[in-house]
């Protein structure tokens, strides 16, 4: 059996319908080596990695630092309980996540372990609902957020979103409010002629989604517990980007409140906004921060979930008020290892520069997907680029579900040596930030050729 064969045969994989699958034409890509910004499959094709693997490898596969800090903790521990236990790479990478979200700019932070983006927002989620019922706010008992927002997979994750992928599970969501998005290119008020090439000029000097936001809270201020969201970027919605400003002014009207907010920084983290976090682009600093995927440089799981100290202020004294949650995993010693080494490199290999370089080279490739007729908006923040895909740029029609446009055009992609993955109908690269000049033109202008083919 080929490895195709038996993965057909024993493998489920997530978001992955299997009617392409069953095509005895289609083949699936085997995966068996990477380097940099190129993954190899097993037949020899060298392909660009588009996404990041999914958003996770930032410094590219198998960075020396990285796999040398993974060899160098097997010799040492492999995994260690942490209920009540503790050792060096946890401790250490807690201490310097403080002080990159915060340092002696903003609040002290206190870090809890778990895997992935999703645990690190069931865990925030429990976090903030144990703190209110023991701390004499019981009826705070409501979470807040956005549109098309995703948090993740698992029911927590998903009852605190509103992501279209979460719609059939409905009934086993817990209830919470969700309000419009600042997404300027689907937004209701925006005001920018249709097919301008500046869908968030509608944005300037009116903001009728803070208007929205500052109802919300109004409203329902005495019982939330919590607002979400995803700081400049909702990726998984389709790479919709945020006026600069209303992060702050979020911060602003939930402060006023004392309503905590949540920054779900599992996207947007470890430099793909060209900053540590996507919330140091606007000077605030959530009461709680998710981070995942590229914490580790993209090499093993593990998540982290910051807290401000005077929440975990609220759990400290008799011995009952403990968190109730923990992970078999929690702050596995290789995934530290692998996070402390990913964070060196960023503060010692100049890794913030080359985002610049990079963002701004990417900026002015992403111009000739304007000439396309079918592309209604291209948006960038850092090295996230999204191009989003429409049948009529003149009224932002999309494309029939059925047509499957942002699929196909990625599906062609391949044959030019880029592997991505697009949300919906928007095609999306999100490099590694060792890719070269070079790599982003490459990778740019192979899918640039892919839509054109696709969408001739
Ligand atoms: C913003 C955001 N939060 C949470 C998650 C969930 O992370 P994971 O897939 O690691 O559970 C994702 C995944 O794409 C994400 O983009």
């Amino acid at each position: 059996m080929t490895t195709e064969q038996r993965d057909k045969a024993f493998v489920w994989h997530p978001f992955t319908p299997d009617q392409p699958w069953r095509n005895p034409d289609y083949r699936t890509p085997v995966i068996v080596r990477g380097e940099g910004p190129y993954l190899w499959d097993e037949e020899g094709n060298r392909y660009w990695d588009g996404n990041s693997s999914i958003w996770t490898n930032v410094h590219g596969h198998r960075h020396p630092r990285l796999v040398a800090a993974i060899r160098d903790q097997l010799e040492r521990i492999d995994h260690v309980s942490f209920l009540g236990l503790s050792h060096p790479w946890a401790a250490e990478l807690a201490e310097k996540l403080s002080a990159i979200t915060a340092g002696d700019r903003g609040p002290a932070y206190r870090t809890f372990f778990s895997d992935d983006g999703a645990t690190a927002i069931e865990a925030a989620v429990k976090i903030v609902w144990q703190y209110f019922q023991q701390n004499g706010q019981p009826q705070r008992d409501l979470f807040l957020s956005l549109a098309e927002s995703y948090h993740g997979d698992t029911v927590g994750a998903m009852s605190v979103a509103q992501s279209r992928f979460h719609r059939l599970f409905g009934p086993l969501r817990f209830p919470s409010l969700s309000i419009q998005a600042p997404a300027c290119y689907r937004c209701s008020f925006n005001r920018a002629a249709a097919g301008s090439r500046d869908a968030r000029q509608g944005r300037r000097g009116s903001w009728e989604c803070l208007r929205v936001l500052e109802e919300a809270l109004d409203r329902h201020g005495h019982r939330l517990a919590a607002l979400l969201i995803e700081p400049k970027v909702q990726a998984a919605a389709g790479m919709w980007m945020h006026p600069d400003g209303y992060l702050r002014e979020l911060d602003r009207l939930c402060r006023e409140r004392g309503i905590f907010w949540i920054a779900d920084e599992v996207f947007t983290g470890f430099g793909r906004l060209g900053r540590w976090f996507g919330c140091e682009r606007e000077g605030v600093f959530p009461d709680l921060i998710c981070l995942a995927k590229g914490l580790t440089g993209g090499m093993t799981p593990l998540a982290a979930t910051l807290v401000r100290e005077e929440i975990y202020a609220g759990f400290t004294g008799e011995k009952g008020r403990a968190l109730l949650h923990g992970h078999s995993y929690t702050a596995n010693p290789i995934g530290c290892a692998a996070a402390l080494a990913s964070l060196a490199v960023f503060e010692e290999e100049g890794v913030f520069e080359r985002i610049a370089r990079r963002a701004e080279a990417l900026s002015g490739l992403s111009e000739r997907f304007w000439q396309h007729p079918h592309v209604g908006d291209v948006r960038q923040e850092g090295l996230v680029l999204a191009v989003e895909l429409v049948e009529r740029r003149a009224d932002r029609s999309p494309f029939p579900a059925a047509r499957e446009a942002g699929f196909r055009v990625c599906e062609r992609a391949r044959a030019h040596g880029l592997l991505t993955r697009p949300v919906g109908d928007v095609l999306v690269l999100v490099p590694p930030f060792c890719a070269s000049a070079d790599d982003l033109a490459g990778m740019v202008g192979a899918l640039e050729q892919a839509l054109w083919e696709e969408l001739p």
